[in-house]
This record gives structure tokens, sequence and C-alpha cells, in this order.
């Protein structure tokens, strides 16, 4: 008998490229376990109808995912509630170190709570994303080093981001990789 092959959207939202990139090496983990994958831009995405599961993903601004992903996941809100959903963001939380980085870092905004909660994914993870040094104001860069912050540049994560990506690969019951993708 010929195994179901599930179709899986990647929808995410970005500003920068980070989350894109995050994404895109989601996407192309699962195919290579033969998940046939679609990604796309949230303001472009398609009807998760047409998905057996869907992973949302955006960056984080002002605590907030943005408002492309906010508006896709609200507009389809019982779609995806019908099918198993993963959500991501990528911001600074997960980048900050010491006791009240751990604290800070870990909390989830309540904006993204809220929406978290609106689609009720059987995951949700934060990961690290990019924060370049030039063209911050001293004193939001001040506010960083006092809030944990203790490195700029690329912060992401790849191995807690593949982590992710083997639990849910687990949770799909799709085979072994044939090939490992490389990230950025
Ligand atoms: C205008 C702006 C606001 C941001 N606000 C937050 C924030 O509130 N919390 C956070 O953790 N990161 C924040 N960040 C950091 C970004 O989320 C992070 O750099 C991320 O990697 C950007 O993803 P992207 O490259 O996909 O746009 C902010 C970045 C910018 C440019």
């Amino acid at each position: 008998m010929e195994a179901i092959v599930p179709r899986i959207a990647v929808i995410y939202s970005t500003a920068q490229g980070s989350t894109r990139e995050i994404a895109d090496f989601i996407g192309a983990s699962l195919a290579a376990r033969g998940a046939k994958v679609e990604l796309a831009d949230a303001e472009h995405a398609p009807d998760p109808t047409r998905f057996d599961a869907v992973i949302l993903g955006s960056a984080v601004h002002d605590r907030a995912l943005l408002p492309e992903l906010d508006d896709y996941t609200r507009s389809h809100r019982d779609e995806l509630r019908a099918r198993p959903v993963w959500l991501f963001s990528v911001g600074l939380g997960p980048a900050l170190v010491g006791p009240i980085g751990h604290l800070i870092g870990r909390a989830v905004p309540k904006r993204i709570a809220a929406l978290r909660d609106t689609v009720t994914p059987r995951d949700y993870r934060a990961f690290a994303g990019h924060y370049e040094r030039a063209g911050v104001s001293l004193s939001a860069r001040t506010l960083y080093r006092l809030l944990g912050g203790s490195r700029y540049g690329d912060l992401r994560d790849w191995p807690a981001i593949t982590a992710w990506i083997d639990i849910i690969a687990q949770e799909l019951k799709l085979p072994r990789a044939q090939a490992i993708p490389t990230h950025p």
C-alpha cells in the first residue's frame, strides 16, 4: 500500500528576511521527509483547507506578530482550528541571557499569546532572530544589554529549529529525511 503524502503549508511573515529563511528551512526539511510542502508569505497564502497541516511563523515587532500573519490567522481561524497547526515567532527574547533575560525573554507577549490561543496550535516556539548593532540607538543598545542581550548579528539557533522540525515530523509520522537540507 502506498503511503499517504501529507500536504503541509508553511506560511510566514517577515520584515527583514530571517523568518523567511527559517520557514524555508522548515519547508525544505519536511519536503526531504516526503511531505508535499507549499511555502507562502501570509499576504499571498493559500487557503488552509487544501492542507493536512499548517505551520505559521512571524517576526516579532513591538511584542506582537506582524499584522499580515495576524490577519491570515484570524481570518482562517476555523479552518486552522480544524487541522494540526504549529506556530513559531522570531524575535530577541530567546537570545537574552542571565536571570532577567531568561525571565523576560521566555515570557510570551500578551498579543502573541492571544493569537496563539485563537488557533490552539500543537506547539508554539519562540526562536531567536537577527539583531544588527548598526543603526540601533544608544538607548536601545543600553536597554538590550540591561535585559540580557549579549550578542548582535545572526542569533538564530539552527539546532533548536532542527529539533522542533523533528518533533513536527514525528507527530505527522513522516519518515526519516533522505537528505538533510542546508540552512543559511
Ligand atoms: C521595528 C522592530 C521592532 C522589533 N520589536 C521586537 C520585539 O518587540 N520583540 C522582539 O523579541 N524582537 C523585536 N524585534 C527584533 C526582530 O523581531 C528580529 O530582529 C527578527 O529576527 C526579525 O525577523 P525578520 O528578519 O523576519 O523580519 C524588532 C525588530 C524591529 C526592526
